[in-house]
């Protein structure tokens, strides 16, 4: 079971943003919730909370830096999207884009990038900082985007980690992708789930089963999911990819670098040089054909 400091990429402070709204302490649970539940409550959650995740990790992101996560694996280093220098003129769609921190790096590449995340707020922190793109409010389960609009398509964080159907983000992905194009997307470490999301020792003692699928939610006083998390295996992540009609070329694991002494939540320097905390899927679309409505067989 994840502690009350939650699982996720996300601030550790609790204090709301709008307090008169909120009268208690959500609490900490793991119980199903499905698709609909969890995209309001996400919704909901990053609206009350971008102010407070910006002042926080607003710096460590930087406005127009493409970071990858925690770690700090940056995209001029890694190259997951391809050469730099084969990035202008591409349509990309970054889902989850948060302020768009990387749609603005890969505008300044000269991409022709587009931002999407569920978050209203979130996409007002973008429209702050600026950038000659588009900005959509949308869930990533449901692309407002005509068939083959992109050459890629990116999340750093975004969007997967919280959705409780990823076939279904991967599949619209799958469809808004012209041939070859190709699809990078970073998540947490499956392997974080079997420990307490603590990034000092006590982070590093297994404390529940890697296997435990039942998602992390927040609950209200009624019961109403008002954040959650949904884990994956690594073996599912890979499943949901290529039953989507898309095809890994690699997964990354970023090692935690001597020079980044931050700790972001669970994620720390003394976890990060033990135990893997970021998975990158590089993924790119098969052309064996559109899966059927369902996804290709699985489990
Ligand atoms: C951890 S942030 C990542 C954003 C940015 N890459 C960063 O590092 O700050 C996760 C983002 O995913 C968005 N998100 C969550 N569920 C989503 C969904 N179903 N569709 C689109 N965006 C979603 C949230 O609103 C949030 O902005």
């Amino acid at each position: 079971m994840k502690p009350p400091e939650r699982a996720g990429r996300k601030s550790t402070t609790r204090e709301p943003i709008i307090q008169e709204f909120e009268t208690s302490e959500p609490e900490a649970t793991r119980r199903a919730a499905g698709v609909a539940e969890s995209s309001r409550a996400n919704r909901g959650w990053w609206d009350r909370n971008a102010d407070e995740y910006q002042v926080e990790h607003g710096t460590f992101l930087g406005d127009d830096r493409f970071v990858w996560g925690p770690e700090g694996l940056d995209e001029v280093e890694a190259e997951l999207l391809g050469p730099p220098e084969e990035l202008k003129g591409k349509d990309v769609l970054e889902i989850g884009a948060g302020a768009a921190q990387c749609s603005r790096w890969l505008a300044g590449q000269g991409a022709r990038p587009v931002a999407l995340d569920i978050s209203h707020r979130q996409l007002q922190h973008a429209l702050r900082i600026g950038g000659p793109f588009p900005l959509v409010c949308a869930d990533a389960g449901a692309l407002p985007f005509a068939d083959g609009s992109f050459d890629l398509v990116c999340s750093a964080y975004g969007a997967l980690p919280f959705v409780a159907d990823p076939r279904l983000v991967l599949r619209e992905v799958r469809r808004v992708l012209r041939p070859g194009g190709r699809l990078v997307f970073s998540v947490t470490h499956p392997i974080r789930w079997a420990f307490p999301d603590e990034p000092g020792p006590e982070g590093l003692s297994v404390s529940g089963s890697y296997f435990d699928r039942t998602p992390y939610v927040e609950q209200d006083d009624e019961g109403r999911a008002v954040y959650v998390e949904h884990h994956r295996t690594i073996g599912d992540r890979v499943r949901d990819v290529v039953t989507s009609g898309l095809r890994l070329v690699d997964l990354v694991e970023p090692e935690w670098p001597a020079w980044n002494t931050s700790e972001w939540g669970g994620w720390s320097p003394l976890r990060g040089n033990l135990i893997p905390g970021t998975a990158v899927f590089v993924c790119e679309r098969s052309e064996m054909g559109a899966p059927p409505a369902g996804g290709w067989a699985r489990d």
